[in-house]
């Protein structure tokens, strides 16, 4: 065991959805996902060895008693014994607001702990650890363009530009009224296009690859902003409803559309399970969405990919 280490992992942002488990132990997804690694909104995890013989788990500077069972179980994959071991965890943006915090959470968990408890496991034995805290989870540790196959491995895909940027708004950054965990769950018991959802999700994950090998934007842009309203249409046909959607979002997803439709700008959105809108555009771009978006009453905040995925920042010798 070390004395302390540090480790960072990004956030990701889904352009092909992952939304329903089909081994909920194991955490394996029913479709495909792909995302984009993001180099805002990074988690950084502390683990130290104390005095005391507690194992105490701090978010975002606060002590955590609601998620510290959690945690103490997601690290048991790494020891056995965690008295004496202190975790800070610490989120650059909004928890839980869907912004993917706890996919960059358990993925800079994971790093640390394999590293704090001299485990050594590989990527691949990672990964399968990193899904069970968090499905999307897994693709946080890697950078840029990261696949998560319906077998429930990761694979790094190549992303051929490099003038994409991924606007974030935020339109809300409370608590999500629905986890993501329940909330899927609930869509595959109870959409009732739940089968079509996952049909389509491989035809979708097919064609991102082939639009972006083939460097198309316009195609893969249309593509992945269908997939990702079909995902809300899953869960707003889910018993009980799921809405993470509010109108303002909603305004904001027609903004973009129509400004496309006439040509100002080419620019497609994605959200995940919260009302927060992520515009994907060109550099070129990015100027005139900020204006229109602020003189909207809108905030953006613009991010590039990472290109550092998870790791290790800062460990030190017992
Ligand atoms: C909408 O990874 O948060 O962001 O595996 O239950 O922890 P659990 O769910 P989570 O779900 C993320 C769903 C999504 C789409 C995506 O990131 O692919």
């Amino acid at each position: 065991m070390k004395s302390k280490v540090i480790g960072r992992a990004p956030i990701n942002i889904a352009l092909i959805k992952y939304w329903g488990k089909k081994d909920e132990i194991e955490v394996i997804p029913f479709q495909p996902s792909i995302s984009l690694s993001l180099d805002v909104f990074e988690s950084e995890t502390t683990i130290t060895k104390t005095k005391n013989d507690k194992f105490e788990f701090f978010l975002n500077g606060k002590e955590n008693f609601e998620e510290s069972q959690k945690i103490k179980k997601f690290l048991n994959y790494f020891s056995d014994d965690l008295n004496g071991v202190k975790v800070e965890s610490k989120n650059t943006g909004p928890t839980a607001a869907g912004l993917a915090s706890s996919a960059s959470g358990f993925a800079a968990l994971a790093i640390t702990a394999n590293r704090f408890f001299e485990k050594k496991f590989n990527l691949e034995k990672l990964a399968t650890i990193t899904r069970k805290g968090s499905g999307s989870a897994i693709r946080s540790l890697l950078p840029g363009c990261v696949k998560w196959n319906s077998d429930g491995s990761l694979s790094k895909l190549t992303w051929p530009f490099n003038d994409i940027r991924v606007g974030i708004s935020i339109i809300s950054d409370k608590k999500k009224q629905i986890g993501s965990t329940k909330a899927m769950a609930t869509s595959v018991k109870t959409s009732k296009i739940y089968n079509d959802w996952i049909n389509q999700s491989f035809i979708d994950a097919e064609l991102f690859e082939f639009y972006k090998n083939k460097k198309d934007f316009s195609s893969l842009g249309e593509l992945f902003e269908k997939n990702a309203l079909l995902m809300h249409k899953v869960c707003e046909l889910s018993n009980p409803k799921i809405q993470y959607l509010t109108s303002k979002s909603y305004e904001l997803i027609r903004l973009i559309q129509n400004s496309r439709k006439k040509g100002i700008f080419e620019a497609f959105v994605t959200m995940d399970a919260g009302p927060n809108v992520k515009i994907i555009t060109k550099e070129k771009n990015i100027n005139t969405i900020s204006e229109l978006l602020i003189s909207k009453g809108y905030n953006v905040l613009w991010s590039n990919i990472d290109t550092e995925g998870a790791k290790i920042i800062y460990e030190s010798e017992s």
